[in-house]
């Protein structure tokens, strides 16, 4: 590939389709052959970005490794795999909350009437750290999907976990007991590539600072 082209991990599934807007109010456009297919590698159509479609949670990893020179995932994501990148942009897209949430019956409960809390989650590390900042011995129950279930069937005290609408906590019977922290889409960007490839990597951030600041003037209310 020569050297001016850009690779890009996306993250597949629900940031996808708004990640390929943003690309395409920012003059990068993929053809429709190519978003209707299932290909992992995609192509914009001037052939200067290559996009590598990746589940959400391995962004970091490709661009930390290199194999991307950048990469879209969101906050919560970075927080818990802690990788090595820079993260020069808010995409302001995708806000989601990691949040502590349980049985409505226990909002409010002191955690001190459990001697250990254990919390599923699919965010270990950031569970570990926010209840150890609080001094809350917990037990850890990794789980990789589906975490709203732990908590009707026993298998937990409390959950972490993202929060959209908060559809799903509501349908199951679970609230919101704190909000951990709130989350974005992100650009980051590959440490070397900042610097080896930095007039395209400075022209994609501009690009996307462009549409971004179009949509906040063009949106009412923002
Ligand atoms: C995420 C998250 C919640 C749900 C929250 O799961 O883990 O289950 O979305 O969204 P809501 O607040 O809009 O209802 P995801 O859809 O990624 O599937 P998963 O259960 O396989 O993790």
């Amino acid at each position: 590939m020569p050297n001016n082209q850009l690779t890009i991990a996306l993250s597949k599934g629900r940031m996808q389709d708004d990640a390929l807007a943003l690309f395409a109010r920012a003059g990068i456009v993929v053809e429709e052959s190519e978003l209707k297919s299932r290909k992992l590698i995609i192509h914009s159509a001037d052939g200067r970005y290559s996009f590598i479609l990746v589940k959400p949670g391995d962004v970091p990893t490709y661009v930390e490794y290199g194999v991307a020179d950048a990469g879209i995932c969101g906050r919560d994501v970075l927080l818990e795999s802690e990788a090595d990148v820079h993260e020069p942009l808010d995409l302001k897209f995708g806000h989601c909350r990691i949040a502590v949430a349980g049985k409505r019956e226990v909002i409010g409960q002191d955690y001190n009437l459990l001697a250990t809390v254990r919390v599923a989650t699919k965010y270990q590390r950031i569970a570990s750290t926010y209840f150890q900042e609080k001094g809350v011995p917990i037990e850890v129950i990794p789980l990789s999907g589906s975490v709203e279930l732990a908590p009707l069937i026993g298998l937990s005290d409390r959950i972490v976990d993202l929060v959209e609408t908060g559809r799903t906590l509501k349908e199951n019977g679970l609230d919101v007991i704190e909000v951990i922290t709130e989350s974005t889409a992100r650009l980051v960007v590959n440490r070397a590539s900042f610097h080896l490839k930095r007039v395209e990597v400075g022209e994609l951030i501009a690009k996307l600072t462009e549409a971004l600041n179009y949509d906040r003037n063009h949106q009412t209310g923002y």
